[in-house]
């Protein structure tokens, strides 16, 4: 079925749930060796580097899985000025960053004029780097405002492809169908999309995980952001288990070869959950990783699962680390704008 699946055939749900469920009997050497091929083949043994900047921690919503839910009276809650904001870029540019990914909470005190307004001076003051903005379901008047503003990129995973599921893990007032509204509206504004979904989230099965595929098959994002699901001791998930590195490390090679030129991030949930979880993600076909260059102060309060990794370093020590870790296995970390190669903006 990898085959097929190479040769950019489709494959019917019953078949990626086939595929799922019996993935033991699928050589994993043979599978990233395949994924690790079109990686190469898009983005030889190059990583991206993605300065991320978690500039709030207020959220209107109430999801169940997330550790900055609104009715987690326990989260604390922070806002970066403008002026932090710029100078985490700074820091970033300094560093090398020539992507800045602004990512928060649904925090309605960033409104479409104030964030607009962020963006603009992030542009003005460094030209040369592309802003991807993550801050959930707003307006398609926000959206185009930002875009018009110089954001290049969005990122908003769409959770679950399941409507059953997206329900069990979202109050009522969210709705899947609007999720996805917003997805395909931000890629006909023009921006480079992300979608996604955690890994091992409770009441996850095979058929969900086959929606998620098909799902992404049909969006065609510009970056797929997956990472297992860990659970947040001050939420309704608090028992509920992790998921795996196992499964995590299938689904990006699937993926990748799904998708091959899709920008893939080894995520920090992937390197928490395992020491070397970003390496092995790297390994199995992703080509981006998204360090944290939020100022130290804050770190330990964008917590949207326990045991979060880099909460007390400083920016600067996670690029060596990171640039060290990818080293060590044979590929280097970049950091020019990297944008989708399906894209000229
Ligand atoms: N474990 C792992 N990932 C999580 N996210 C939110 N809560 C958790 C959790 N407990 C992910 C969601 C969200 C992204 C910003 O972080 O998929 O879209
Ligand atoms: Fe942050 Fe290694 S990436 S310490």
């Amino acid at each position: 079925m990898t085959e097929r699946l190479a040769k950019g055939e489709r494959l019917s749900k019953a078949e990626f749930i086939d595929l799922i469920v019996n993935r033991e009997k699928v050589d994993r050497e043979k599978l990233y060796a395949l994924s690790r091929q079109f990686q190469h083949e898009h983005f030889g043994k190059r990583v991206f580097l993605r300065g991320l900047i978690e500039f709030s921690s207020f959220c209107r919503n109430d999801c169940l899985y997330c550790g900055i839910r609104r009715s987690n009276c326990n989260a604390e809650r922070y806002r970066l000025t403008k002026e932090q904001i710029m100078s985490a870029c700074e820091l970033g540019h300094e560093l090398g960053y020539r992507t800045f990914v602004l990512q928060g909470g649904e925090d309605m005190h960033y409104t479409g004029e104030v964030l607009e307004d962020i963006v603009r001076s992030i542009k003005k003051s460094f030209p040369d780097c592309a802003i991807t903005l993550s801050v959930g379901e707003r307006s398609t008047e926000d959206y185009k405002r930002w875009f018009d503003a110089g954001a290049d990129r969005y990122l908003l995973r769409h959770e679950t492809a399941n409507e059953e599921h997206y329900k069990k893990l979202h109050p009522a007032d969210l709705s899947l169908k609007h999720r996805m509204e917003c997805l395909y509206e931000l890629k006909d504004i023009g921006y480079q999309v992300g979608a996604g979904f955690m890994v091992g989230s409770p009441f996850q099965t095979p058929e969900t995980l086959a929606d998620d595929l098909l799902f992404l098959k049909d969006l065609e994002p510009h970056m797929i952001g997956i990472g297992p699901f860990i659970p947040h001791h001050d939420t309704p998930f608090a028992n509920e288990k992790a998921g795996t590195v196992e499964l995590t490390l299938f689904l990006l090679a699937i993926i990748r070869i799904m998708l091959p030129d899709v920008l893939l991030p080894a995520t920090t949930a992937l390197g928490t959950v395992a020491a070397d979880g970003r390496e092995q993600g790297i390994l199995a076909g992703a080509n981006v990783l998204m360090p944290n260059l939020s100022p130290k102060d804050v770190r330990g309060k964008y917590l949207l699962y326990d045991n979060k990794i880099c909460t007390g370093e400083e920016a600067a020590e996670c690029k060596a680390c990171l640039d060290n870790r990818i080293k060590r296995i044979g590929y280097e970390t970049v950091t020019d704008r990297g944008d989708s190669p399906r894209i000229r903006k």
